[in-house]
């Protein structure tokens, strides 16, 4: 990544106020009438049309709602009013524009490779950009008071993380502060439809080198990037509890999810494209009736004032 993060890199002459954002559009292939980026060196399988978007964003409510809000109490203490902020994977955008809303002095730049962020309308201190950080942050080293990145489980294979946290480690300014979030959705349930449903997710990450319980492993690869300070406040969303708000829409996202992978998880269930649907409906219904827990394990880490001798 590294010869490739220098090339992509933004002039150091140019500060952050001086970008503009701008992006062609991403490369995209249609299957089953959903919109599917087309990058070739990419393992992730989420779509990218209006459809994801609206999941996005629903996500992005829910996951503000079960923690309290869109930072860390401990990122709160620590944050300047007028911080540069980046957000790696900005997905639909919606937590960048909640947060350029939240801290208007503040500058919040959002980065991904597919274009489902708003183009036009938005608050004035917000940039969006269509990059690929697996070529590297194209942003130089000190930038940032605070970089966010959350649910990339199946944006990166197993091997690919350390180099995303060093570029990230790399763009910090000297005592910034990261916020990684991560989900780990390999808890068993009593339900074998849910069961096969979690298995062939597994299975479709595996494939694609990527690892299903990365989230947990996220403490030691920032203690081996020289992060320090780090801490961990890990959630639960319990989906038999039905008339929990936060549960009832997460499990509405992931039957979105599920159905966004038809034409992956199907090739296993070999069934027709109805009796699939009807499947995934059965999904949300044994969720509630048998259970299934999912954690949420959210980081925050600090870049040393100094470095280590
Ligand atoms: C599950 S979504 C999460 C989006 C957002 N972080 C959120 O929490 O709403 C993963 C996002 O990562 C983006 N992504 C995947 N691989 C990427 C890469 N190599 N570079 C930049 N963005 C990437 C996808 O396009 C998608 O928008």
């Amino acid at each position: 990544m590294g010869a490739k993060a220098s090339k992509n890199k933004i002039e150091s002459s140019q500060s952050v106020d001086s970008v503009q954002s701008h992006h062609t559009s991403a490369p995209t292939v249609i299957v089953d009438g959903r919109s599917y980026h087309n990058v070739e060196t990419s393992s992730y399988f989420l779509p990218r049309d209006e459809e994801e978007q609206d999941r996005l964003n629903s996500q992005h409510f829910s996951i503000k709602a079960l923690y309290g809000g869109n930072i860390l109490s401990r990122v709160e203490q620590t944050l300047p009013q007028d911080a540069y902020i980046l957000d790696v994977g900005c997905g639909s955008g919606s937590w960048v524009m909640d947060m350029a809303i939240d801290f208007p002095n503040s500058r919040v730049i959002g980065l991904d490779m597919m274009d489902m962020f708003p183009t036009m309308i938005r608050p004035e201190n917000v940039i969006f950009e269509l990059v690929n950080v697996l070529d590297g942050i194209p942003y130089p080293d000190n930038t940032f008071d605070f970089v966010h990145m959350r649910l990339m489980l199946s944006a990166f294979r197993k091997q690919e993380w350390p180099l995303v946290i060093t570029e990230i480690y790399r763009v910090l300014k000297p005592g910034g502060i990261v916020q990684l979030f991560e989900s780990d959705f390999t808890d068993k349930s009593k339900s074998p439809l849910v069961g096969s449903f979690i298995s062939e997710l597994i299975n479709l990450m595996q494939e694609r080198e990527q690892d299903p319980w990365i989230a947990a492993q996220l403490g030691d690869l920032l203690r081996q990037q020289s992060f320090e300070n780090i801490e961990l406040d890990l959630r639960k969303i319990d989906y038999g509890e039905a008339s929990n708000p936060i549960s009832k829409e997460m499990l509405w996202n992931w039957k979105i999810v599920f159905l966004a992978l038809k034409p992956y998880i199907n090739l296993h269930f070999n069934a027709s494209s109805q009796e699939y649907d009807d499947m995934v409906k059965q999904f949300s219904k044994e969720c509630h009736k048998y259970g299934w827990v999912v954690k949420t394990l959210a980081y925050f880490a600090q870049k040393p004032l100094r470095p280590a001798q």
